[in-house]
């Protein structure tokens, strides 16, 4: 259930450059809280830092600063990044504040009282990389880096008491653990024995955590500590808890890799305290780069800096879309700049950017850039009408189902109806011939964008918010819409364009930010500067011969005269030009396109056509011009 009144992403561990993984559960969660509040504006969304433990203590002293000093300089990193992307969050939560310390320190207590947590001496297999005892079995699994076998004495929560109570709730609430091949894996898990968790590390060995209130020379382990910070957030435990009484139990979402620490550790803490469960744990998969794993040595990694340089080529709003569109809700999902940029220019430049173009533009054109009246209804209005009311709903269905990737595969596909019910009435011809018909195409089909782009506010807010602003609405204000909300009369700003298109040669360098795309702003989408025109070279060419190419009744192949060069050209124009008619006819065509080869035969250059009554006429120069004569 993504349908939550409070929803939480993990802790971010303070030391950790952010990347892709983590730009993606924060993405993620802040899209979904953004769907929630369409509906209840008084959705929760809470990230933040996990601040404690051995490897910050070590990197601190590396540096020469204090512990507390090295983590205000690097959570900086996460906020910064949180800001960059436009993430909404209520609140960031760093385990380093009192408001949380004091909160651990009081469950802890709180345990110890109940006589769930107890000391014992403890030999066992240590996981310095995750900060954690693992178990024989786990280890076996392969998995962990750096296991040492450590004995000391340590306090111990009793989770093997909780285990039977854990698997009943997990068998009787569907949606706790979600998507299903995660909950079949935490079964299986809790199948074996379930043993007790050590909750502490004796000071001599680790200082930086969070103080034992029950023995001062001990301070807690990172995932009591963690964990706990979903409730300590939001005012557990303190004297006003008003906060947590409204949003407490939450949704978590977390990647695979800390499945059992949230569906066992945390449920199972959460039990011995006598407090409600959390209402979802969603574990999603894992991003992979260029179709391989990330890592730094193979210069795939997707670092800030990556990041960073994608964000400033399409806008931070293109990036959000992607993630959430094609990220790794269930499986794992590859990030290839290819097909990041690809879907940009599709669905963004293309469906939805073009469409915004064109409907302003007709509108200016034939309605001074006022919305016309939609008059009566027709079928095929109706129709996009009752598609779009259908689609509000479903969003809701789906998010339910935790598939907010589908939500934005349902939106597009309702843009390309829009773009499709435009092509078949053509309003640019009928107000020719009846102007209020137009006016009802035209309406239809805005109103129709209007409520598009009011369901893709969550992941597009800046450009949808744009959008909005050209229609005179305030998008911040807005909840869900209704069709009919667009208002006849209304003043239309000029659309600039939303999403200019990406210029995809320029893939083959290696920084994916090329120039012209650096001010987007300023190249609508369908323009071409004069730099665009001088790219194309076109000369004036004689026909010397013409035949037709062998089993084709489309295309002539022609040897025409460039200046002193001769070139053959295959033509697409066979079917209407009778081959002997030609020669001696001068033409315009383009002079540097690539070579292609077609029916075995190398064209060099293409002739220019204009389309008359469904044919294809030849274009070419006014008067005897010489042939090779260039065009400007
Ligand atoms: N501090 C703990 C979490 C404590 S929560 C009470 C931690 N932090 S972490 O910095 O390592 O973040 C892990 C999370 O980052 C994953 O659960 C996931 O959300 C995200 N990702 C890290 N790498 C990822 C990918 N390659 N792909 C997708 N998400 C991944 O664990």
């Amino acid at each position: 259930m993504l349908s939550s009144k409070y929803i939480t992403t993990p802790i971010y561990y303070v030391n950790d450059e952010p990347h892709i993984g983590h730009a993606y559960t924060t993405i993620l969660a802040d899209t979904i809280t953004r769907y929630n509040r369409l509906r209840d504006p008084e959705c929760y969304f809470l990230t933040g830092t996990d601040e404690h433990g051995q490897k910050v203590q070590q990197a601190a002293e590396k540096r020469g600063v204090t512990p507390l000093a090295h983590c205000d300089e690097y959570m900086a990193r996460f906020k910064n990044l949180w800001q960059e992307l436009n993430i909404s969050n209520d609140d960031f939560i760093r385990t380093t504040e009192p408001r949380h310390t004091v909160i651990v320190r009081k469950l802890l207590q709180d345990l110890y009282d109940r006589g769930d947590i107890y000391r014992a001496q403890y030999d066992g297999l240590y996981s310095v990389s995750e900060e954690r005892f693992i178990t024989q079995k786990e280890y076996d699994e392969g998995g962990f880096r750096d296991v040492r076998t450590i004995s000391e004495t340590n306090y111990f929560f009793r989770m093997s008491k909780y285990r039977d109570p854990l698997v009943e709730h997990i068998k009787s609430h569907p949606e706790f653990i979600q998507p299903e091949n995660r909950k079949n894996e935490i079964l299986g898990f809790l199948a074996n024995d379930l043993g007790d968790l050590c909750i502490s590390r004796p000071k001599s060995r680790l200082s930086w955590g969070v103080e034992l209130p029950f023995d001062e020379d001990y301070v807690t382990y990172v995932w009591f500590d963690a964990l706990t910070n979903y409730i300590s957030a939001i005012g557990y435990g303190s004297a006003d808890d008003s906060l947590y009484r409204r949003l407490w139990p939450g949704t978590h979402l977390i990647g695979k890799d800390i499945l059992t620490t949230h569906s066992v550790y945390w449920p199972t803490m959460l039990m011995a305290a006598g407090l409600p469960l959390p209402r979802t744990i969603f574990a999603h998969g894992w991003w992979m780069s260029e179709g391989q794993k990330m890592s730094k040595s193979l210069g795939n990694f997707i670092d800030l800096k990556t990041i960073r340089s994608h964000i400033q080529a399409v806008g931070v709003d293109a990036f959000k879309y992607f993630l959430v569109k094609e990220g790794p809700l269930f499986g794992d999902s590859d990030f290839s700049r290819q097909r990041f940029y690809q879907t940009y220019n599709t669905d963004l430049a293309n469906d939805l950017g073009n469409l915004v173009n064109r409907i302003f533009t007709l509108i200016h054109k034939y309605f001074q850039g006022t919305v016309p009246e939609p008059g009566t209804l027709g079928e095929s209005e109706t129709a996009l009408k009752n598609e779009a009311e259908a689609l509000s709903q479903k969003i809701f269905t789906l998010l339910d189902h935790t598939n907010p990737g589908q939500v934005l595969h349902e939106i597009i596909s309702y843009v390309r109806s829009i773009n499709k019910y435009m092509e078949e009435q053509a309003p640019w011809k009928l107000a020719k011939s009846d102007l209020p018909a137009a006016g009802r195409v035209l309406y239809a089909s805005l109103a129709s964008l209007r409520l598009a782009a009011s369901l893709f506010m969550p992941v597009l807010p800046e450009k949808m918010g744009n959008f909005f602003t050209l229609l005179g609405e305030d998008a911040s204000q807005l909840r869900l819409t209704a069709w009919e909300k667009l208002r006849p009369g209304t003043n239309l700003k000029k659309a600039e364009a939303l999403f200019p298109r990406f210029d995809m040669t320029s893939l083959e360098q290696d920084t994916p930010a090329p120039a012209e795309n650096k001010k987007p702003e300023e190249t609508p989408a369908d323009l071409i500067g004069i730099d665009g025109f001088k790219s194309v070279d076109m000369r004036v060419a004689d026909i010397l011969r013409a035949e037709r190419v062998p089993k084709s009744d489309k295309l002539l192949r022609l040897s025409v005269e460039v200046g002193d060069e001769e070139r053959t050209v295959v033509a697409g124009i066979g079917k209407w030009y009778d081959p002997d008619s030609l020669v001696g006819k001068q033409i315009i065509m383009v002079y540097n396109l690539t070579p292609v080869t077609l029916f075995g035969i190398e064209s060099r250059g293409m002739l220019l056509t204009a389309q008359k009554d469904g044919k294809l006429v030849l274009i070419g120069p006014q008067g005897d011009i010489p042939s090779g004569a260039v065009i400007k």
